[in-house]
């Protein structure tokens, strides 16, 4: 299938770093060094730095999301944001089903189906990660996981709302490790990935959907794994920390 049609997407995600006042800075210092990209540019930030980074962002090529929202529009659930506050705020992007959200937070197939559902409502682009965890790749059960996921997690959604979904294929052992899957093993999954799109929907559904890579992707090993026909991006956490080391991530994705 082919990737041209398809427009890389770079994802910063910052997990729970970085003050509103270092989020506008940040943001404000990263514009000209990815205003020429020739791919998309998000980052997902906490939610108390969604304010600064969309003003911070306002008129540039960067793009703003969230790590999570919840699948209930309001009521009584302390520590929870909704999709429509996101969405009221400008929030383009919420990740979601993020593999230290199912690990620390009690995430399930089935919540990250609700969330991604609640999101798609809002007009929200959502980021669904899936990922197998070491004990699973070692008993080679990595391609049942990653599927068992994105099919429940695209459970009821039609063809037309996969337009505003990224799939971001992050193995568990690589987040935050060092240990970056190998650029083949990166594209084995992210084809698995693809092709079970094409079983539930279409090829041509298949061939849009953008597939990113994440865990311990960086400035020294984007360029090879972005190489890969099934790798349309990345999904960056600790180097979408540092401005120049995310900027070369995007320089290498705008190739
Ligand atoms: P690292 O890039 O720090 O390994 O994190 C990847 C990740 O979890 C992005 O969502």
């Amino acid at each position: 299938m082919n990737k041209q049609k398809r427009t890389p997407v770079i994802a910063g995600n910052w997990k729970m770093n970085k003050t509103p006042a270092e989020t506008f800075a940040f943001i404000n210092e990263v514009k000209p060094l990815v205003a020429d990209a020739d791919c998309k540019v998000v980052f997902c930030v906490p939610f108390v730095d969604l304010a600064p980074a969309i003003e911070a962002a306002k008129g540039s090529n960067i793009a703003i999301g969230a790590q999570n929202c919840h699948f209930e529009k309001s009521g009584a659930f302390t520590g929870e944001i909704s999709a429509e506050m996101l969405k009221s705020m400008d929030v383009e992007y919420v990740i979601i089903g993020h593999s230290e959200r199912r690990q620390y937070f009690a995430e399930t197939n089935e919540t990250v189906n609700k969330r991604t559902r609640a999101a798609l409502a809002e007009g929200l682009k959502v980021i669904l990660c899936v990922g197998e965890t070491l004990a699973e790749r070692e008993a080679g059960i990595t391609s049942e996981i990653v599927s068992m996921q994105l099919k429940v997690a695209l459970n009821g959604i039609s063809a037309d709302e996969l337009e505003n979904i990224i799939i971001a294929y992050e193995p568990v052992w690589a987040i935050g490790t060092g240990k970056t899957a190998t650029s083949d093993q990166a594209e084995e999954v992210c084809a698995i990935l693809r092709n079970l799109v094409k079983e539930l929907y279409s090829e041509n559904e298949a061939e849009k959907i953008v597939i990113q890579y994440g865990g311990s992707m960086n400035a020294g090993n984007a360029d090879e794994l972005l190489s890969k026909p099934d790798v349309d991006g990345g999904l960056i956490g600790g180097a979408s920390l540092k401005s120049n080391d995310f900027s070369i991530i995007v320089k290498a994705a705008s190739k």
